[in-house]
């Protein structure tokens, strides 16, 4: 099998999974982080292939989308074995996706450029104008307001914690989103990341004009 059939077969098991997916991970958001993920392993000189399949499965495991994650591994690794994908290259996707989900938690730091590549596609698509589009739709279906006051900053929380405690879409970007700049990877990532944060400090800038009056 050819790695352009792999890849090709892949879009379609993924866009079949996540069909009707509610929580800001539908195939729209697979599909920004895969091209994205692409063009940065382009200009990275990284592993094109290895970055498109894991930029397509990235969220295949997620404790968000799966009642078990061991299923949900080991389903993805019988899945890449019957596409064809080499031992040794489904081992490097396994290993990418499996760190990521950590969600830069528990300390795993990433040792490959293609797994960089796909944490920093991935922090892309939560910052600039879909990333606050995607932080409303998420506060929204959680039962947040868009802005709270009287709530403060959480400063230090678990991930359980800070997804499922009571906050304000505004809040999430000083909990998260405006951090993210600083934690991408590459030299290409902290580029556009730059233009999308500076929208981000407009847009909360324009929000609290309007918030006062
Ligand atoms: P991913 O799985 O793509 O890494 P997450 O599952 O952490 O992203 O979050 C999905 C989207 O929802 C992101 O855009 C993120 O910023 C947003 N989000 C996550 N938690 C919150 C929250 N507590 N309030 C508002 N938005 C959130
Ligand atoms: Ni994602």
């Amino acid at each position: 099998m050819n790695k352009q059939t792999i890849v090709a077969d892949t879009i379609d098991m993924v866009k079949e999974k996540l069909n009707n997916e509610g929580s800001g991970h539908d195939w729209y958001h697979i599909e920004r982080v895969w091209k994205m993920a692409s063009k940065l392993a382009a200009k990275e000189q990284a592993n094109s292939y290895i970055v498109e399949l894991a930029a397509l499965m990235h969220d295949l495991i997620d404790d968000k989308l799966v009642s078990s994650k061991d299923e949900a591994v080991q389903e993805v690794e019988y899945w890449l074995e019957g596409a064809g994908v080499s031992s040794s290259d489904a081992e490097r996707i396994m290993d990418i996706i499996q760190t990521i989900s950590f969600k830069g938690g528990n300390g795993r730091k990433l040792t490959t450029l293609e797994a960089q590549i796909v944490q920093d596609a991935d922090r892309l698509d939560a910052i600039g104008a879909i990333g606050i589009a995607r932080c409303f739709t998420y506060a929204g279906s959680k039962g947040d307001v868009i802005f709270n006051p009287e709530l403060s900053v959480r400063e230090s929380m678990t991930e359980k914690e800070y997804r499922e405690g009571p906050s304000s879409a505004v809040h999430h970007f000083y909990e998260k989103l405006l951090k993210l700049k600083d934690l991408m990877n590459t030299e290409t990532a902290k580029q556009i990341a730059e233009e999308r944060h500076a929208f981000m400090e407009d847009f909360l800038i324009q929000f609290f004009n309007e918030w006062e009056g």
